[in-house]
């Protein structure tokens, strides 16, 4: 068990610099999200303009063991590869049950969705928002707006994070940058669209 001292249970996040205090914090650069984006012709585009930022997460995992909680604070840089808005990796949970609560801290996004026996989903979130991410179910962020979209994830300590079954299908839905904003399409046309 945590001793109970509030330097060890009390932590503050500052949405300005997307940071929380008494965590681990880790990057994802442009380069590490190969595959990740539908249209590879502008991945290698932008990369060959530089390796931005692409998102950090900075996790708070102390605890462990039977109905412990951890937590991560999630922020996602604004940027398009094409027309594809920037996106995390995303992940089924390894253990599948394990459910997941986001909470809307600033800026604009959402998470895509999607099971291994075939639904699909997309939930908008904003600060002050909160999406219930069942279990059985893999999630990826997406920042649709101009700002950093910043969010606390919170799970079971026991969820671990299986990234390999969503990297070698990827997602089945893309959130692209439409004439009516942002739109959310099958991987397959929105593919079949840049070739044409
Ligand atoms: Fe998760």
């Amino acid at each position: 068990m945590l001793d109970l001292t509030s330097d060890l249970l009390a932590h503050q996040i500052d949405a300005a610099t997307g940071t929380l205090s008494g965590a681990d914090a880790s990057e994802r650069h442009l380069s590490q999200l190969r595959g990740c984006f539908a249209d590879q012709a502008a991945f290698e585009a932008a990369l060959a303009q530089g390796d931005p930022l692409v998102y950090s997460v900075a996790s708070v995992e102390r605890d462990s063991g039977d109905g412990a909680l951890r937590f991560g604070l999630g922020t996602l840089y604004p940027g398009r590869v094409g027309q594809e808005y920037y996106l995390t990796k995303g992940h089924y949970h390894s253990w599948r049950a394990a459910a997941e609560v986001y909470i809307g801290i600033s800026g604009a996004g959402g998470l895509l969705l999607e099971t291994e026996d075939g639904q699909d989903g997309y939930v908008p979130l904003a600060a002050g928002g909160i999406v219930y991410v069942p279990g059985h179910t893999a999630h990826r962020t997406v920042n649709t707006g101009t700002e950093p979209f910043v969010y606390l994830g919170v799970y079971p300590a026991e969820a671990g994070h299986d990234y390999g079954a969503i990297a070698d299908n990827n997602f089945r839905q893309v959130v692209v940058a439409g004439p009516q904003g942002p739109a959310v399409l099958p991987r397959a046309q929105h593919l079949a669209g840049l070739a044409n």
